[in-house]
């Protein structure tokens, strides 16, 4: 599709953002729990898959409100993140030094998130949709609080441990 104008720059935005979630929600989300050793980040990571969950019909939403189709735009950058952080649980047997990398990961993603949320904030208000700009910054908020929470579990429950593990010898 050819963007010409704001509108339609917002939509495709739109559909990698669908992309995304869909995708996170499906397989990210939950082979990140899998991978989890700490119950706190196993935990973290439920609670924002059911966030997630209530993202993907955020943007349902959103699609309805801007008269658009809800349609997927495959997100190359997901996939990408998606990709490396599958290779790093590959190259670390379960342990904490794992949940520390899967916390990088997941921070990762989440300013992706952090980044295209805010972009679609600001289109929303410029283009008028005020109810769309709403329900774009709760998930916003939701990503950011999800991002905190990540670096937190880290710093007080993951690394203390993972930096006993596997000492170099
Ligand atoms: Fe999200």
């Amino acid at each position: 599709m050819k963007i010409e104008n704001l509108r339609d720059l917002f939509v495709t935005e739109l559909c990698y953002a669908y992309d995304c979630e869909q995708k996170l929600v499906k397989k990210g989300l939950p082979t990140m729990i899998e991978s989890a050793t700490s119950p706190e980040l196993r935990r973290a990571l439920d609670q924002h898959l059911q966030e997630t969950r209530n993202h993907v019909s955020r943007l349902e939403r959103v699609f309805s409100i801007v008269g658009a189709d809800a349609k997927t735009k495959d997100n190359d950058i997901l996939d990408e993140l998606t990709s490396a952080a599958k290779d790093m649980i590959g190259d670390i047997d379960a342990s904490y030094l794992r949940d520390a990398a899967l916390i990088v990961g997941g921070n990762k993603v989440e300013h992706y998130e952090m980044a295209v949320y805010g972009s679609l904030v600001s289109f929303a208000q410029q283009l008028g949709y005020t109810e769309a700009a709403t329900l774009l910054q709760q998930t916003l908020n939701e990503e950011k609080a999800a991002d905190a929470k990540l670096t937190q579990i880290g710093e007080t429950a993951v690394n203390p441990q993972a930096s006993t593990e596997r000492r170099a010898a």
